[in-house]
């Protein structure tokens, strides 16, 4: 890959300890040089999040996080089919790590990831530290896909463009506590549990009841307008988030997820259509069911979690 001026000027600022906005195959991250405290704090109050909700640390290599964690027989099984790519561990920190304590908010614990972004990639290996980098918005406020997304919410920092322009998978990264022999399910995302289940071939029981990140009691993923989910009518002054055949109405603003119903493009599509109906004149989103199955289960935990608190 050809390194353009932006990713130059990218790897430049990360390096100088700026933080800088970076596609990645999931959504958009706020990326910052990980062993550096006051790069991190500034991710913090940039996002307005508050500190004890951790930070994901983005690494070039596998080989390069048993430095920062300890890698357990389960999480080298899930790194081998899941690393790179759109997959999180929550693993215990080891003693000697240099990752600034603020990424991890309090805890014992980091949150790793390799993703399998080719800029993201070309960029980690320039600068030559982890990055950390939670989801470009404001906390509580929906992902960003788009750099467009990302400018109205930081309009200051240099944001990297995402070639194909929108993330390939539309959203975060599936994250799992595998700091014992069982894993635990932290946040439903672009991995569908049910490929983990077939990767470990038992029958774990991976639900979000048996716990939960610091950050999924907080984030909401909402849009402005007031969101309905589950709608099986449109009522006068909504717009509709289609997915498949809409439904009928005399609505001026819909988006479709997928006109032919597919989860995989509904995922890449969401944060996107969300961004956009929420810029309309309309005064609430109306949306239509979406199956829990697959990619579908992650994206009915955001749509959820988004109408709960709009
Ligand atoms: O796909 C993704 O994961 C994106 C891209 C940019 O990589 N990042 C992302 O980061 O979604 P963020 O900060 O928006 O979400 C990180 C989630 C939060 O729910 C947080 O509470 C959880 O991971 N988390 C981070 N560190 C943790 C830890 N040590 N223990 C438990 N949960 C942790
Ligand atoms: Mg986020």
């Amino acid at each position: 890959m050809t390194l353009t001026k932006e990713i130059l000027r990218a790897i430049r600022q990360l390096r100088a300890e700026e933080v800088v906005a970076l596609p990645t195959e999931t959504v958009y991250g706020l990326a910052g040089n990980a062993y550096a405290s006051t790069t991190v704090q500034k991710i913090f109050a940039l996002k307005g999040r508050p500190t004890f909700n951790p930070l994901i640390v983005h690494y070039h290599r596998v080989e390069d996080i048993a430095e920062d964690v300890i890698m357990t027989p389960l999480a080298q099984k899930l790194a081998k089919n899941f690393w790179p790519g759109p997959f999180t561990l929550v693993l215990e920190r080891r003693t000697g790590s240099h990752l600034s304590p603020c990424v991890s908010g309090g805890l014992d614990t980091v949150a790793v990831r390799v993703p399998a972004h080719t800029l993201f990639q070309e960029i980690l290996k320039g600068v030559g530290v982890p990055l950390a980098a939670p989801s470009a918005n404001p906390s509580g406020f929906l992902s960003p896909t788009r750099a467009l997304h990302v400018q109205r919410f930081f309009p200051s920092l240099l944001v990297v463009a995402e070639e194909e322009g929108k993330c390939q998978y539309g959203l975060e990264s599936t994250v799992i506590d595998a700091r014992d022999e069982e894993p635990r399910l932290l946040r439903q995302g672009a991995i569908p549990v049910g490929q983990i289940q077939d990767v470990l071939k038992n029958n774990v029981e991976l639900s979000l009841t048996s716990g939960s990140s610091p950050g999924q009691l907080l984030q909401h993923y909402a849009p402005r307008k007031p969101l309905r989910y589950d709608a099986k009518r449109v009522f006068s002054g909504e717009a509709l988030l289609a997915f498949g055949q809409p439904l009928g109405g005399s609505y001026r603003h819909m988006v479709n997820l997928s006109c032919t119903a597919n989860l995989q493009e509904a995922a890449h599509n969401l944060f996107d259509a969300l961004h956009s109906l929420d810029q309309t004149d309309a005064k609430s989103i109306a949306v239509m069911p979406i199956p829990q199955k697959g990619i579908g289960v992650a994206i009915n935990d955001r749509l959820q979690r988004a109408a709960r608190y709009s």
